[in-house]
């Protein structure tokens, strides 16, 4: 279970996010959808501290922090049971697809060399991807190449894994495959949080939609309700303005 109770950032004094209360079940995968500018990479980034939030409670699992009062090794611990993907991949260039996803498993958790690589052909079998195996980024297609980062947030275990617009960067026929790798995922009851403007990915991935605007949440529920009977009135306007579906 994890919990975001309250949270409050600013940047020079402009209040971004407003007080964000947020439970997500064990296996749940949310979708988080609102305008530009609204904070969404901020909420993701302030729950695994790459932000630093002014307040708030933020609960992942045993751990339980508090902007306030928050340490130097509950922040660690923070980001090792959060991973984030980003729409650019973020890949080593110059190391193979199986080094990318042994690298996380080799430096954060410190895991043998033979034991990394078992764990890294499990997460390739998983993505699809056994057969790329020994490739250079390079020699993928960005489809491929969000897979491989997948494979590396998959790699540390996490408790949940945070996705900043994962297909933004993807020509529309590369999005179909990122899906059925979060789909597959999700399968398995990994927790999931989905930055996207992709509606039609958000109806397909996610179990629950969120609704941002101006920094808190305007509304909530599943992607049937929020589609089809939105309550909000900014929910109903941004759904017009981005209805493609
Ligand atoms: N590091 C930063 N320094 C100053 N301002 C920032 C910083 N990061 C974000 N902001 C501001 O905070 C607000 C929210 O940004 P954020 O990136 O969270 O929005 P978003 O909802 O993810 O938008 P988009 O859909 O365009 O990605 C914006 O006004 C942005 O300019
Ligand atoms: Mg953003």
């Amino acid at each position: 279970m994890i919990k975001i109770k309250n949270l409050h950032k600013s940047f020079n004094g402009i209040k971004v996010l407003q007080g964000i209360d947020m439970e997500i079940k064990k296996g749940e995968v949310v979708a988080v959808i609102g305008p530009s500018g609204t904070g969404k990479s901020t909420l993701l980034r302030c729950m695994n501290y790459l932000e630093v939030p002014e307040q708030g409670e933020i609960e992942i699992g045993d751990l339980k922090v508090n902007a306030k009062t928050i340490s130097k090794q509950e922040i660690n611990t923070l980001r090792k049971v959060t991973a984030m993907v980003f729409q650019s991949y973020n890949l080593f260039k110059n190391k193979t697809v199986i080094e990318n996803i042994m690298e996380p498993l080799l430096i954060v958790k410190k895991i043998k060399r033979k034991e990394a690589e078992e764990i890294a052909i499990g997460i390739l079998e998983q993505i699809g991807l056994i057969d790329k195996k020994d490739s250079y980024p390079s020699k993928l297609s960005g489809g491929q190449q969000q897979r491989v980062g997948i494979g590396r947030a998959l790699a540390v275990n996490p408790k949940i894994i945070l996705f900043d617009e994962p297909t933004s960067a993807l020509d529309p026929e590369l999005v179909g495959e990122v899906l059925d790798v979060i789909k597959s995922l999700a399968e398995k009851h990994m927790t999931m949080i989905i930055v996207t403007h992709e509606m039609r990915f958000a109806k397909e991935a996610a179990d629950r939609i969120v609704f941002m605007d101006e920094g808190k949440i305007a509304e909530q529920g599943s992607p049937y309700d929020i589609f089809n009977h939105p309550k909000n009135a900014r929910t109903i306007k941004f759904l017009e303005q981005v209805r493609v579906y």
